[in-house]
């Protein structure tokens, strides 16, 4: 599949909004993503560059690390999109993963830019972790699990080398 071998973390966005139609097209691919035993357990919130949230999550981040990131972690893509899902459920972590797979997928095949983010992971689990479930909407036992941020790409990338010698074991 053509997006699968194009597909590369975008950290340069144009300001350009991402639009309503596609935004749309984008969350139904995350949610005709499979989930085990078909729970659909992940939920899909959907941030835009102007709430101030963002840079809440941001500075709780950075307020952990004891070195601060320069950039910001969405790096000012114009919308993000977290996830979370049910925290007793074993596949939930899986889960968000193939659903954010779908996203970044079909949001190449939009000509979209995407990155995937898990440095808020502590800043969404951390003592303020009610307060930032509550203005991101997770339903209730809920927790974050990944994000993505979403926007047309200012430059392009080539995807990423791999050595197949070392990662696959052919056992017969
Ligand atoms: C689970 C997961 C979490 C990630 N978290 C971040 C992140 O917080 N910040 C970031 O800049 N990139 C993040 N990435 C992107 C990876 O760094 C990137 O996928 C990897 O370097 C390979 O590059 P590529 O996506 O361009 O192929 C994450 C990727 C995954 C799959």
């Amino acid at each position: 599949m053509i997006e699968i071998q194009k597909r590369s973390s975008t950290r340069n966005f144009l300001e350009k909004a991402v639009e309503e139609e596609k935004l749309q097209q984008l969350l139904t691919a995350a949610l005709q993503a499979p989930t085990a035993a078909n729970m659909q357990e992940i939920h899909f919130s959907v941030v835009y560059k102007s709430n101030h949230i963002l840079k809440e999550i941001d500075i709780q981040k950075n307020s952990l690390r004891e070195v601060p990131s320069e950039k910001i972690f969405y790096f000012d893509a114009p919308v993000v999109i977290f996830l979370s899902a049910k925290e007793d459920f074993r596949w939930s972590m899986l889960d968000s993963g193939i659903a954010v797979e779908n996203i970044a997928l079909e949001a190449e095949h939009l000509g979209i830019g995407s990155l995937i983010i898990g440095s808020v992971y502590d800043a969404l689990h951390s003592d303020k972790k009610e307060y930032f479930g509550k203005k991101l909407a997770f339903p209730e036992g809920y927790g974050f699990t990944i994000a993505i941020a979403l926007g047309y790409k200012a430059a392009e990338k080539q995807p990423h080398d791999f050595d197949k010698e070392k990662q696959i074991s052919i056992i017969c």
